[in-house]
């Protein structure tokens, strides 16, 4: 096994490898002068099972990857499996109003050209990944997020709405705590409404888990109805921190907690790796 790191995801193929104990190449890329992409890997050959770590967000990353994998089967690699960490355009699962695209399935069907297994972690939707005809896992990042936080102290896991309540479910499973969901309703692209908090949060020491924080518009509702309800602290941990424009300030600047997000995305606050969980879905047979 080889893997190659794209230039979203250097620090989790490095780690990836390390657990794999296996060779690594991170590729090269830079811009041309004109913005087009420009990718290499300097190796010798890679004449063996190969796995190419890299987001298809934004879309400059989608290029890189589609170079990458034509780039890997140039060199020889026998098979080829993607690791996708963050699967852009998923939110963009079907049509909503006449003339749109569905993109998420173009982007899996053209990923898929050039591949022998698929690896995403919380994807938005798992029926996106029925696009690709290969073989294909979504990962939860659950057991990261709850071994990262089971000596922080934590009373409560709940999710921002009713959709990821299974997900903070897990998590409080896996702390031994009590789990429990907010009542959110989406006003705006920015913007949500969150309904006064039905448990008791009174004094309790509170983590919020979401599958990714955009705008950041969910976790500051959440954390304002939980500071009413007088929680004595609000943490905040999520998979993808996709944090656009100024959200991680947005976010920081509360005192309540942290925000902390596992390395599906690489920035200051991606603590929480999965490369065990990728590396152990690469080692098992399927
Ligand atoms: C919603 O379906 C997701 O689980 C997140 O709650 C949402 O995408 C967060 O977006 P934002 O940070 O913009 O509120």
């Amino acid at each position: 096994m080889i893997v190659v790191g794209g230039s979203s995801s250097r620090d989790l193929s490095k780690e990836l490898a390390t657990l794999l104990n296996c060779k690594f190449v991170q590729a090269s890329t830079t811009r041309f002068p004109d913005g087009e992409c420009y990718t290499r890997i300097d190796t010798d050959s890679l004449d063996d099972d190969v796995t190419i770590v890299q987001n298809t967000y934004p879309d400059g990353n989608l290029v890189e990857m589609f170079l990458l994998q034509d780039a890997v089967k140039k060199m020889g690699a026998r098979t080829v499996t993607l690791v996708i960490p963050y699967f852009g355009y998923a939110r963009q699962d079907r049509v909503f109003k006449p003339g749109e695209p569905e993109s998420a399935k173009v982007m899996a069907r053209h990923l898929g050209i050039m591949c022998d297994r698929v690896i995403t972690i919380d994807i938005h939707k798992e029926s996106i990944l029925d696009y690709f005809d290969c073989p294909h896992v979504d990962l939860k990042a659950a057991a990261a997020i709850a071994e990262y936080f089971k000596d922080k102290k934590i009373d409560k896991v709940l999710s921002p709405d009713v959709g990821a309540a299974g997900r903070a479910k897990d998590v409080a499973d896996r702390m031994g705590v009590p789990y429990g969901y907010l009542d959110k309703t989406r006003l705006s692209g920015s913007e949500v409404k969150i309904s006064e908090a039905k448990m008791d949060c009174e004094g309790q020491r509170i983590l919020i888990v979401d599958d990714m924080i955009s705008t950041g518009g969910t976790i500051v509702a959440a954390k304002q109805v939980l500071k009413e309800a007088g929680a004595e602290s609000v943490s905040v941990a999520c998979t993808h921190g996709v944090f656009v424009n100024n959200a991680l300030e947005r976010l920081t600047g509360n005192d309540l907690g942290a925000v902390l997000c596992c390395n599906t995305l690489e920035n200051e606050v991606s603590n929480i790796s999965v490369a065990e969980i990728i590396a152990d879905a690469i080692n098992r047979k399927w």
